[in-house]
């Protein structure tokens, strides 16, 4: 039975069910077939097998087994790079000109990660942009889209990012609309490519890859090179699965970060 439910988790959504999670996954399993009023465990694998890859029964599941924790500014080495680096390589870009650049916090969690891209490329005036965040989870986007956080999860906001905070109550603090205008929140399953459906010129994506399976790795990393407009950036997070660079990527030399940018195309060739 242990292989199947692997099976499907993996091919559905490239998760790994590791040894230790399986006590857990199997109390969830109990507890969704007696909330849907089902007979049997095998009749929730039908249902989950059924459910679209973002559908609220995947919401269960990967609530259950991935973490969501975040915080705003979480690996400062990448808020500092975008902000020194490649923000400013990005505007130069020939492709970007007058453009608005388009930016994917993917595996967004309950929203941290793509305030805080909105917040550094604000204090960067960095010209028009919007970021995407995107999740598989229904629940961690409904509090991404309330964007209300405790103390403790902005905690790391650089003092040039304060100001895009508000404080509402004591310790609660509010995304400010000026950030909030610039960031949308997107149901997405990340390993399957036509879960995103823009081209992003930066693609941060920290903290997911961990929860996948080896051999799922290299698919998710092939899907959200795919998003990669020529020239733009994809960031993983310090400890996300080492492989080899994804096919159409170069990897940049950035201190701390793992860096690559999708190859510029050739120019066209002018024919008389
Ligand atoms: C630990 S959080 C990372 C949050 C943030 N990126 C950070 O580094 O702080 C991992 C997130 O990945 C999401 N996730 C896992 N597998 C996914 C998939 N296949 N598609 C979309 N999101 C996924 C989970 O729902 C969870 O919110």
């Amino acid at each position: 039975m242990r292989a199947n439910w692997s099976e499907l988790l993996l091919h559905r959504c490239g998760l790994a069910l590791r040894e230790s999670q399986v006590p857990v996954f199997a109390e969830l399993l109990q507890s969704r077939t007696a909330a849907l009023g089902l007979p049997n465990c095998t009749s929730y694998f039908d249902v989950l097998q059924a459910d679209q890859d973002t559908g609220d029964e995947w919401t269960e599941v990967v609530d259950r087994l991935v973490s969501h924790e975040t915080m705003f500014f979480r690996h400062p080495e990448t808020f500092e790079a975008i902000r020194t680096q490649i923000l400013p390589d990005l505007r130069r870009r020939p492709e970007t000109g007058g453009n608005r650049l388009a930016v994917c916090s993917a595996g967004c969690s309950t929203g941290e990660e793509a305030y805080s891209l909105a917040m550094i490329a604000l204090a960067a005036a960095a010209g028009d942009f919007t970021v995407w965040g995107m999740d598989m989870s229904r629940r961690a986007l409904d509090t991404a889209r309330r964007g209300r956080y405790g103390a403790r999860a902005v905690a790391a906001v650089p003092a040039d990012c304060r100001r895009y905070l508000v404080a509402a109550e004591p310790d609660v603090f509010e995304v400010a609309e000026d950030v909030r205008r610039h960031v949308r929140f997107v149901i997405a399953n990340l390993f399957v490519s036509c879960g995103m459906f823009l081209s992003y010129d930066l693609l941060v994506c920290q903290n997911v890859l961990i929860y996948f399976a080896p051999s799922a790795v290299p698919r998710a990393l092939a899907a959200l090179a795919s998003r990669l407009t020529p020239g733009g950036f994809l960031l993983l997070g310090p400890g996300e699965a080492p492989t080899a660079t994804p096919e159409g990527l170069e990897p940049v030399a950035i201190n701390g970060v793992r860096a690559f940018r999708r190859v510029a195309l050739p120019p066209r060739e002018v024919r008389s």
